[in-house]
């Protein structure tokens, strides 16, 4: 897809953070975009910053754990636009907590409603309307591929989302519609704001987030280029590498980025922390 003008651009959790840099990212290319999201306030906010771009936008309030309202937006995009040409499977929570803590079993539901079955709901609702060359971006995050101690309910979600995005790419091979799988590190939005430093995992001690305008611009270039699997930062595929050579030494570089001088030789350390980034 060389050119995002008049293309129609469909964002979930475009509220804030990561999901409204990439509405914002599309919008600045000429898309005309659609936000879903809960909060209506935080959205017309949005909304109100790409009108100032010039850029056509509807924002449609959707709790994505809710098939009523799913169906609403996707009938609201097509009404308005008569169909979609990148949708972005982004809206998400995170809950960090160990495994045997109390509230784990409640926060791997909650993640997989929200994060997982919300995308699946999305995708299904929105494939008769996908234009023939479309794109379906599914955020998932490198712990879709390697997980951490302390965020396992997290992982447990992002490896789902990388399992449907996988089964999707392969089923729609053909069709002429893409997938893309997005792996972003950490990142400085409000996701793991309620969690202190001490209760993040260890590895995101010294981690210096990207920013939620970096993963944006990832997202904008695996669509132009057709790309099927992003990791951010490219550095961070050495865990995976490691990982997939064997969980021994994926843990052990896991628990050696909670020292400072690892973070930093592996580039994965060298700016402001987590919290320091979010303020
Ligand atoms: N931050 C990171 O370190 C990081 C790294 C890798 C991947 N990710 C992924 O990136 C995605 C965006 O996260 P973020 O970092 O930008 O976090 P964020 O700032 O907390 O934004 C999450 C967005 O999702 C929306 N959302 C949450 N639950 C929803 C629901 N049930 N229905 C509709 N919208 C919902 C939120 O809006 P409302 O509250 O208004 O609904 C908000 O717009 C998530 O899927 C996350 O897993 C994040």
């Amino acid at each position: 897809m060389p050119s995002f003008t008049d293309k129609v651009v469909l964002v979930t959790g475009a509220s804030r953070g990561i999901g409204r840099a990439v509405a914002l990212a599309f919008a600045h290319e000429g898309a005309r975009v659609v936000l879903a999201a809960r909060s209506a306030e935080r959205l017309a906010q949005v909304e109100r910053e790409i009108h100032a771009l010039g850029a056509e936008v509807l924002a449609v309030p959707t709790d994505v754990t809710s098939p009523e309202a799913v169906a609403a937006l996707v009938d609201a995009a097509t009404d308005r636009f008569g169909g979609i040409d990148v949708l972005v499977n982004n809206a998400g929570i995170g809950k960090v907590g160990r495994i045997d803590s109390p509230t784990f079993p409640d926060d791997v539901r909650d993640t997989l409603r929200a994060s997982l079955f919300g995308m699946i709901d999305v995708t299904r609702r929105a494939l008769p309307v996908l234009r023939p060359d479309a794109t379906v971006v599914n955020m998932s995050s490198v712990m879709g591929r390697k997980t951490f101690a302390r965020f396992g309910s997290y992982a447990i979600v992002m490896h789902g989302v990388s399992a449907f995005s996988d089964s999707l790419r392969q089923e729609l091979a053909g069709s002429g519609i893409r997938v893309s799988v997005i792996h972003p590190a950490l990142t400085a939005t409000d996701l793991l704001r309620d969690a202190t430093p001490d209760e993040l995992p260890p590895p995101f001690r010294y981690m210096t987030p990207l920013s939620a305008e970096d993963v944006a611009r990832g997202v904008v270039d695996a669509v132009r280029r057709g790309k099927r699997r992003v990791v951010m930062p490219r550095r961070a595929n050495s865990l995976l590498l490691g990982e997939a050579l064997s969980p021994r030494i994926g843990d052990l570089i896991a628990t050696a980025l909670s020292k400072r001088p690892v973070a930093r030789l592996l580039g994965l350390s060298g700016g402001q922390t987590y919290h320091q980034a979010i303020g």
